[in-house]
């Protein structure tokens, strides 16, 4: 398969008299794909059922006309003003009660059955307009679900969907009274219409009320992008993607990506850095202008799999972005390195966000391939060697991992409805587990937790699983080498209560978790052989034999070379130190990477990243600054 480079444009920003040489200059830079439309509705409907296509029409004509290849997004993310006004409840509301007002983007509750259906029909109308267009070979949905912390609504709708979900699930109220555990405080309902949303509780809402609302709030996003796409395939054979983000975790990508049929996410390594990463300040300062090193890899590795294969990167940082509490400019290569490493972890396309700079509104800031004025930004000439390298590189193979992470979004939400700890966030947990596989320069795998077979790793590893899904249950006697859980794993019932067999509960695992613990920065447990646990330890009962033992004696990590448990949250050091003890014993291969220097093995193509600003030296390669190299071998 040909990897492809895109952009994203705008056509509704620019005079129409550039369209053409727009066309013409992005394709004579190599790129295939340009995403358009997805913030268009005030122009295609100005007024309530006043239409106005035309412009797309010829916009869609010309870049088709120039050899481009349109991904057509649905506007659904930017309801014009006039929506409010025929929907004035349709505004979502946030967790203190007031309503997100109209004047940016996202303002619209995922409940609202009036603004679902005006998204059909608008999603109709450009299906059935393009759905056989000979230019539009692929469609997005909406735009970043869950951006600007848009998942969750507290309105008034969003309390009446709920009671509706609830009534399904538990058919009457003393059925939901069990569940919950709301004996408790004399929190019982007789009717379902007394059940509001978990927000302005005096002290914390009863954490099984909380998870219900983010099943039930995930539920409301498949269901709203389920609509566009059954719409769309209807009138269109094109595949259909979703842009996805860094680190949101507010809805289950699994659960949604099982109705489209490409993955897509948007990269920005230096903002994410900046404003979504615990990390230390000699850590941010080091990457400043590359990016952390695993966070990009860790989301192309997850939406490989939300994607079920096919994925791209929908929008790529080409230079500084706006949005970060400060935005550093990318060291020279970065943008060709981010590009390739989405490549070798077997993205089919990266499109870069955006083509020219805008020069008004809220993204004036944000860096384009194109300066304002319209000369080339300093990304354009990367991305144009990438696109000339690519007429030469070899085929980058779809690769299998050694080693298989569960990420699981349910556990996402457990953690943050129960934490216990200020630093236990489930995202932050697995991401140290990735990074220490990847420093080890291990292909990874990210597994959902409805995975049925687990036979094609060596190692399986699934820190912080909320609880341990049916499904994974019985996968675990497919295992070829060994699983290891994690610390808090199937440590509740889907009901949000303390199982009556003490976790971990895993079959042949003779250990029961007795007394977890929680620890503030800068405390630890210090473990036998060097290393400590930080921020989560457990203590363990039972006959499983120990592996490793903390300093006190007690165990750290117990089970066989099959199953294993790890009772804390070791740090860095100590993490990757543990993950390759886990390695040796499966016969899986590590390497010892230089800092900032990352590998990834695609079929016989050995790729090395250089997140360093200095030259590295590596088996007999030299990778500059900023740079990346692949052998054969
Ligand atoms: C993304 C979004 C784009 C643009 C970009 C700026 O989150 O999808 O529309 O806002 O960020 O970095």
């Amino acid at each position: 398969m040909k990897r492809t480079l895109g952009v994203c444009y705008y056509p509704e920003h620019w005079p129409e008299d550039v369209w053409a040489e727009d066309a013409r200059r992005i394709t004579e830079a190599g790129l295939t794909w340009v995403r358009i439309g997805e913030f268009a509705w005030s122009r295609l409907e100005p007024a309530p059922g006043r239409l106005d296509f035309d412009w797309l029409d010829r916009a869609i004509a010309t870049l088709g006309a120039a050899g481009l290849k349109v991904v057509l997004g649905t506007p659904t993310a930017t309801p014009p003003r006039w929506m409010i006004d025929r929907h004035p409840d349709m505004l979502a509301v946030d967790a203190q009660g007031r309503p997100r007002k109209f004047g940016a983007r996202r303002h619209y509750c995922f409940s609202h059955r009036g603004y679902l259906q005006e998204c059909r029909r608008i999603t109709t109308l450009l299906a059935e307009r393009y759905g056989r267009s000979p230019h539009v070979a692929a469609w997005q949905t909406d735009n970043e679900f869950g951006c600007h912390d848009t998942i969750l609504s507290y309105s008034e709708v969003a309390r009446h969907a709920f009671r509706d979900w609830l009534s399904q699930k538990y058919q009457s109220p003393e059925a939901l009274n069990r569940a919950w555990g709301n004996v408790f405080w004399s929190m019982e309902y007789d009717s379902f219409d007394q059940i509001d949303l978990p927000n302005l509780t005096v002290t914390e809402p009863n954490p099984a009320h909380v998870m219900d609302f983010r099943r039930f709030s995930s539920d409301q996003v498949v269901a709203f992008n389920r609509a566009q796409v059954e719409i769309i395939r209807h009138h269109s054979d094109a595949p259909i993607a979703h842009n996805y983000m860094g680190r949101i975790t507010e809805f289950d990508h699994y659960a949604t990506g099982r109705d489209l049929d490409i993955a897509s996410w948007d990269s920005y390594p230096l903002g994410f850095l900046s404003d979504r990463l615990e990390a230390s300040a000699e850590h941010k300062a080091t990457f400043l202008r590359q990016g952390d090193p695993d966070f990009q890899a860790f989301h192309h590795d997850l939406y490989r799999t939300v994607g079920r294969g096919r994925w791209w990167v929908m929008e790529q940082q080409p230079g500084p972005v706006n949005w970060a509490p400060y935005n550093p400019a990318p060291l020279p290569g970065m943008v060709r390195l981010w590009t390739w490493e989405a490549f070798a972890h077997g993205a089919e396309a990266v499109c870069y966000f955006r083509w020219r700079q805008a020069p008004f509104a809220q993204e004036q800031m944000h860096a384009g391939l194109l300066r304002p004025d319209s000369a080339p930004a300093p990304g354009f000439a990367e991305a144009v060697e990438v696109a000339r390298e690519l007429d030469t590189a070899p085929e980058v193979a779809a690769t299998q991992g050694e080693v298989a992470l569960i990420f699981d979004y349910a556990s996402a939400w457990a953690w943050d409805t129960q934490p216990q700890g200020a630093d236990f966030d489930y995202f932050r947990l697995v991401f140290a587990w990735y990074r220490a596989l990847r420093a080890l320069g291990l292909n990874i795998d990210i597994a959902g937790p409805d995975t049925r077979d687990l036979s094609d790793w060596k190692l399986v590893l699934a820190p912080g699983l909320f609880t341990l899904p049916p499904a994974l249950r019985e996968a675990l006697t497919t295992v070829a080498g060994q699983v290891v859980f994690g610390p808090r794993a199937n440590s509740k019932t889907a009901d949000f209560t303390i199982p009556p067999a003490l976790p971990p509960d895993l079959p042949g695992l003779d250990a029961r978790v007795t007394r977890v613990e929680s620890l503030p920065p800068g405390t630890g447990i210090p473990l036998a052989e060097g290393g400590a646990f930080r921020h989560w330890a457990e203590e363990v009962e039972g006959s499983a034999p120990v592996i490793l033992r903390r300093a006190d004696g007690l165990p750290a990590l117990l089970g066989s070379e099959k199953l294993a448990y790890l009772t804390g949250w070791p740090c860095d050091e100590t993490l990757r130190a543990i993950v390759r003890r886990l390695c040796a014993a499966q016969g899986i291969p590590t390497h010892d990477l230089p800092a900032g220097l990352r590998r990834r093995q695609a079929g016989d193509l050995c790729f090395r990243f250089n997140y360093g600003a200095t030259p590295v030296k590596w088996e007999g390669v030299e990778i500059p600054a900023a740079g990346v190299v692949w052998t054969r071998g």
